[in-house]
């Protein structure tokens, strides 16, 4: 019977989702590898034999033996794809597909993602200005031009009879050049999907940065949570397995919006430096935060999680105090609640503090992590209800524990 893994972010992004899909490529060695949401707005590292690999928008298994869809609920960028398979160069050793489905990013979406971003100025999202946003709101909008299309220019040229003659003509150049670029790679991914045994969904971005679900404006214009990733990818429910759920021992955010938890000034300066806290895609430094329990239950709750990965517990190694958020207090009210508000800024954190643990355990397997960072731990599984299964304190593959 066929099996469905799922990978999904349970923060704000950037978890580390890159090296739990590569650590379980390796383990369950599966056919088929997918992402459903997202364009290369997303940035996942994965290292191995001492070299880091950055993706964007290929799923990251391109550097393992298997096929790689790019699914139906994900946006192309034609160009973006070719560079990150130039970049990756010899490294490529799975197979890339397309889905004939997939809207493309447009050069005149790229445009009018910066300048939406200039004109909300000090309101701005924030945004990767990859034209995401543009993109998903043609298909939306009935004028996106799939991947698909680039098989028959001349029949999707009729669908665009209402653009002033200029602009078609550059339509015409652009999808062109595009065919050319990825023509190879666009499939109807159906017979794939269907003879596929074993596949592995790999979510971008995350449940707070999901379009409906997350800190709107200041999100993505894709859904993001795994009920999401199912329409992305066309993959049914009946057919799930795991769930795997990958937070940070703390949080991180990158662009605006509201940050309950966000740590003072001299903190967030040593998680940035010691975490290496750089956006993979846009080279912005991430804000950081005390990780937030309140937000990671609504996560677990919202994509059904299963199995919980844990990242970077390592950059806390010499902190004398972690704190932990476990409620908010209304700030007009002091009204405590557990859960998430529609409007989080109206709203403050309370902490549960645990001492820290003085070890150094960067980049090394935790087969027993030290007494009082088993104690967050335990902790942390209690008041989730979920079972931790991945510690991750380093990049490499071999500092991850299987916790059984
Ligand atoms: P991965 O998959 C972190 C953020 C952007 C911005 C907002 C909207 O690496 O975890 P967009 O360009 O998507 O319209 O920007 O979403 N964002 C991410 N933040 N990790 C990501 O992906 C992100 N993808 C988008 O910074 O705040
Ligand atoms: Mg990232």
């Amino acid at each position: 019977m066929k099996k469905i893994d799922l990978v999904v972010g349970l923060q704000w992004g950037d978890e580390g989702k890159g090296k739990i899909v590569d650590l379980l490529i390796s383990r369950n060695k599966y056919d088929v590898v997918m992402r459903g949401n997202g364009g290369n707005n997303a940035g996942h590292s994965i290292s191995f034999n001492d070299k880091t690999f950055s993706v964007h928008s290929l799923p990251s298994g391109i550097l393992q033996e298997c096929i790689n869809i790019i699914g139906p609920g994900c946006v192309v960028n034609p160009k973006a794809i070719v560079s990150e398979l130039d970049n990756l160069g010899d490294y490529v050793s799975g197979e890339l597909v397309i889905s004939d489905r997939c809207p493309l990013i447009l050069e005149k979406h790229i445009i009018e993602d910066k300048k939406l971003e200039d004109k909300k100025a000090h309101n701005s999202v924030g945004t990767t200005l990859k034209g995401i946003g543009p993109a998903y709101a043609a298909l939306k909008n009935r004028t996106a031009v799939f991947a698909g299309d680039l098989l028959d220019i001349e029949k999707t040229l009729k669908r665009f009879d209402f653009l002033e003659t200029e602009e078609k003509e550059s339509l015409i150049i652009e999808l062109t050049l595009y065919k050319k670029l990825i023509g190879k790679y666009i499939k109807n991914i159906s017979p794939i999907v269907y003879d596929a045994k074993n596949i592995l969904v790999e979510g971008a971005q995350a449940t707070m940065l999901d379009n409906l679900y997350g800190t709107y404006p200041y999100v993505t214009s894709s859904n993001t949570i795994v009920s999401s990733l199912l329409t992305g990818t066309g993959l049914n429910y009946k057919y799930i397995n795991k769930v795997y759920g990958v937070t940070k021992f703390y949080t991180t955010r990158v662009g605006n919006g509201p940050f309950i938890t966000e740590m003072g000034e001299d903190t967030a300066k040593t998680v940035q430096k010691i975490g290496k806290e750089i956006g993979v895609s846009t080279g912005r430094i991430r804000r950081c935060g005390w990780i937030d329990l309140v937000q990671l239950k609504y996560a677990i709750g919202l994509n059904g999680i299963t199995d919980l990965c844990m990242m970077k517990s390592d950059v806390m190694d010499d902190f004398e105090e972690i704190q932990l958020c476990n409620s908010y207090n209304e700030i007009n009210t002091q009204n405590n609640i557990k859960y998430i508000p529609f409007d989080i800024s109206k709203y403050k954190p309370n902490y549960v503090s645990f001492n820290g643990w003085h070890s150094d355990t960067f980049n090394k397997p935790l087969n027993s992590s030290p007494d009082e960072l088993n104690t967050i731990f335990k902790y942390i599984e209690k008041e989730l209800d979920v079972h931790l299964t991945f510690i991750s304190t380093g990049p490499a593959r071999e500092a991850t524990v299987f916790v059984h």
